[in-house]
């Protein structure tokens, strides 16, 4: 199966930094081989940013836990597809700290992913705490608890993306990442496809040493994917 790089954009880049950045992107990306890309830009830019020739492919940073309704500023599962999203990033840990996302919301958000024919990018990771507790582990068991009701014959994408590796620069050693993600893929063993990512810090000097271990099939990358460059340098690795 290809490795899958995904930038997870969040909150930055204009219209005219988007179209920027697309027209750049467009001109480099043709030589990355057995690599699936997708770009998660804000709300505004499915349009723009879709690919029609399929080099990449598009995804949300968040979907509404509802179908349609009285939701003044919310977008929906079904109106990211019809807008040309192949996936929907959730359980961000800025989603979950942030906008106090719980389990139960989480759920609901899978089930209309799922709905709208979107596959998940369900996000898991523990907190510095956590680790120096001694909670991993149980963090992560608890949070792919959240994706119980999802049916287990679907494509799945995991990311792993500890909470303090999140753009601090501080990234999770090879080691670190694969015992996590060996955990993580122990926990949805019943599932029948299923692809795990590595997030957090990930960049062009440190992707292809966690691209060597065992079980990550790519990764969700924040700061390094908002230049054409250095995320297609990822992609390459
Ligand atoms: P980062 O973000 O690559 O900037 O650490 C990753 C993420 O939050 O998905």
């Amino acid at each position: 199966m290809k490795k899958l790089f995904v930038a997870n954009w969040k909150m930055n880049k204009t219209r005219e930094e988007v179209l920027r950045f697309r027209e750049r992107f467009a001109t480099l990306v043709g030589s990355v081989e057995g690599a699936e890309i997708v770009l998660a830009p804000s709300f505004p830019f499915f349009i723009e940013l879709a690919d029609s020739s399929g080099r990449w492919s598009i995804a949300g940073q968040n979907c509404s836990s509802e179908k349609d309704g009285a939701l003044t500023g919310e977008v929906s599962a079904a109106m990211l597809a019809s807008c040309g999203c192949r996936y929907v990033i959730l359980g961000h840990s800025e989603r979950r700290r942030d906008f106090a996302e719980s389990g139960a919301v989480l759920g609901r958000k899978v089930d209309r992913a799922r709905e709208s024919g979107l596959v998940p990018i369900f996000c898991v990771g523990e907190t510095l705490d956590d680790r120096r507790e001694g909670r991993t582990r149980e963090v992560l068991a608890r949070q792919l608890e959240e994706l119980g009701g999802d049916p287990a014959g679907r494509p799945l994408v995991v990311a792993y993306e500890p909470v303090w590796a999140i753009g601090t620069g501080q990234i999770a050693t090879p080691e670190q990442a694969e015992e996590s993600i060996a955990e993580i893929r122990r926990r949805l063993a019943g599932r029948s496809e299923i692809r795990v990512l590595y997030g957090g810090s990930a960049g062009p000097g440190n992707a292809s040493a966690l691209l060597r271990r065992p079980g990550i099939d790519g990764f969700l990358v924040g700061g390094a994917s908002l230049d054409p460059e250095s995320f297609l340098a990822i992609c390459r690795s």
